[in-house]
């Protein structure tokens, strides 16, 4: 049924950027949406501003009419229910639950053991637990890029706890936490949903190794465990008062809002953490009841399914003119790329079009100076998303920010302009699309909320392609394969086994 509206879709006039803001002078206030939060009087907000991408009205009107036959409203229902929407695995996806949306009693769970951290936090902030200086958090992918991600953007200015992130198998990564560490003063978080990830329980055995061989007489009691899988954590040797769990229908790559997001509590302090959920909680109330169009994350889906299904692009581009989510492109890249790179649609059979485009992306002003030559002239056609602050980050001259956001604006401005040139070396083609979300302030509401936003766009552009965001059974062979080279029990092809033996491996 829906290969029709995409026939339709496909058959539309494609005016350019010029002739779209031409054409509608409401074109800005219809495409470009402020999403306040807080009080009314000091209300920080946040602007999503997609009138320099491709939607037009007929466009709009006609991805409407896909959502509606895709039953968009019916499966945000489900989400927001704490139904099955994962079905290949049997589970509900229940992370707005975790900022207190969602079905009552998966709200009060989460609120339970948001209630156990938030005194566990308070009580290492007093003193009650030792000397707590450092924490050294252990974890991979879901369960380490958003408690960096979320540091870095929100304790420059001064962290109540030094976290260290530390994911990586490599020991580099790890003895490079050590060597920022004072022993006598350190904690560490063990972060796995699973509690069984090879690269987590490797760092983290090691890291007790670090403690131990430095005077700390019960390395294990200097352990917090968090986790969904509360009895192999026992089993591992966390004592059962120091593991903060969170539910198993709260997925790896969405659980920053669960206990995983411990250290953030840790450098921020509870309040700030608190602050965080409430301003992701209003967006997801925005997704949950805002209709069609009006619906911004839905809204950006339908930019990004115009770009990757009807213009053929492959990649996605996102650009944060702001040092402090120099992260981000990497955690929206794992978001959507974990998410929604599938090639079966929930019913098992295969998607008719392409799926998740490769996110990519850098800071600002950079990146301008390595890659964005091919956003201006390359044959890839790129939508571009650049992340914004209005207030500065820093506390230097003025100018430094000025320059930061006049550059900002200039690239989108000069990507949909474009230049005539007689030299073609020296011409820009312009028309390219590009969507500016523009914070009032880099806080932790506008954060919180910048996320879900982006969280609940997976979603819609998953909902549209009839595919199942929440599953991810894509990481599993390799790991496998892995398992059996560490074992070694398995016979493999001609390269793989000569280079295993290149490297002395099995
Ligand atoms: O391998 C992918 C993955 O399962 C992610 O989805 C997850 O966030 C990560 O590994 C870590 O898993 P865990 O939290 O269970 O250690």
């Amino acid at each position: 049924m829906s290969e029709a509206v995409w026939t339709k879709l496909a058959g539309l006039e494609k005016p350019t950027l010029r002739q779209l803001f031409d054409a509608d002078p409401e074109r800005l206030d219809k495409l470009s949406t402020r999403f306040g939060l807080g009080e009314e009087e000091n209300a920080t907000g946040i602007l999503f501003d997609w009138s320099k991408t491709h939607l037009d009205d007929a466009h709009v009107a006609a991805f409407e009419q896909l959502a509606a036959e895709m039953d968009f409203a019916g499966r945000r229902a489900a989400l927001f229910a704490g139904a099955v929407v994962n079905p290949t695995e049997g589970r509900a996806a229940e992370h707005t639950a975790q900022r207190g949306v969602g079905a009552d009693e998966s709200v009060a769970l989460a609120a339970e053991n948001h209630h156990r951290m938030a005194a566990i936090v308070e009580a290492i902030h007093r003193g009650a637990m030792g000397e707590v200086k450092h924490l050294i958090h252990i974890g991979i992918g879901g369960s380490a890029l958003g408690p960096a991600l979320a540091i870095d953007a929100l304790a420059r200015d001064g962290a109540m706890v030094d976290v260290h992130v530390v994911s990586n198998i490599d020991g580099c990564a790890l003895e490079q936490a050590f060597a920022a560490c004072d022993p006598a003063t350190t904690m560490l978080a063990v972060a796995s949903k699973t509690f069984t990830t090879i690269e987590t329980m490797t760092n983290a055995l090691s890291a007790i190794a670090w403690l131990r061989e430095n005077g700390v007489e019960d390395p294990y009691g200097r352990i917090v465990a968090l986790t969904a899988s509360p009895a192999k954590a026992i089993e591992w040797g966390v004592d059962e008062t120091r593991i903060l769990p969170f539910s198993e229908s709260v997925g790896g790559r969405y659980s920053l809002w669960s206990s995983i997001g411990f250290p953030v509590a840790m450098a921020l302090g509870w309040p700030d953490f608190a602050e965080f959920l409430d301003g992701a909680a209003a967006m997801d109330v925005h997704f949950r009841d805002a209709e069609g169009m009006a619906n911004l994350p839905l809204r950006a889906a339908f930019a990004d399914q115009l770009y990757t299904r009807l213009r053929g692009c492959q990649t996605r581009g996102v650009f944060a003119y702001d040092e402090r989510l120099a992260l981000l492109p990497d955690y929206f890249q794992q978001l959507e790329m974990e998410s929604n790179g599938k090639s079966v649609k929930v019913d098992g059979s295969p998607v008719a079009g392409p799926t998740a485009p490769i996110t990519w992306g850098g800071v600002g002003t950079d990146a301008q100076h390595a890659v964005f030559q091919l956003l201006h002239q390359g044959t890839n056609l790129v939508p571009v998303d650049f992340i914004a602050s209005i207030a500065p980050g820093d506390d230097l001259d003025p100018a430094h920010h000025r320059i930061l956001l006049s550059n900002c604006f200039a690239q989108g401005a000069a990507l949909m302009a474009g230049k005539d040139s007689d030299d073609p070396a020296r011409a820009y083609p312009g028309d390219r699309p590009s969507a500016t979300i523009l914070l009032d302030d880099l806080t932790p509401a506008t954060f919180g909320a910048l996320v879900a936003f982006h969280e609940h766009r997976t979603f819609a552009n998953a909902v549209l392609m009839g595919i199942n965001p929440f599953d991810q059974f894509g990481v599993e062979l390799g790991k496998a394969i892995a398992k059996q080279i560490e074992e070694g029990d398995a016979s493999f092809d001609p390269s793989t086994t000569a280079l295993l033996a290149l490297a002395g491996i099995g």
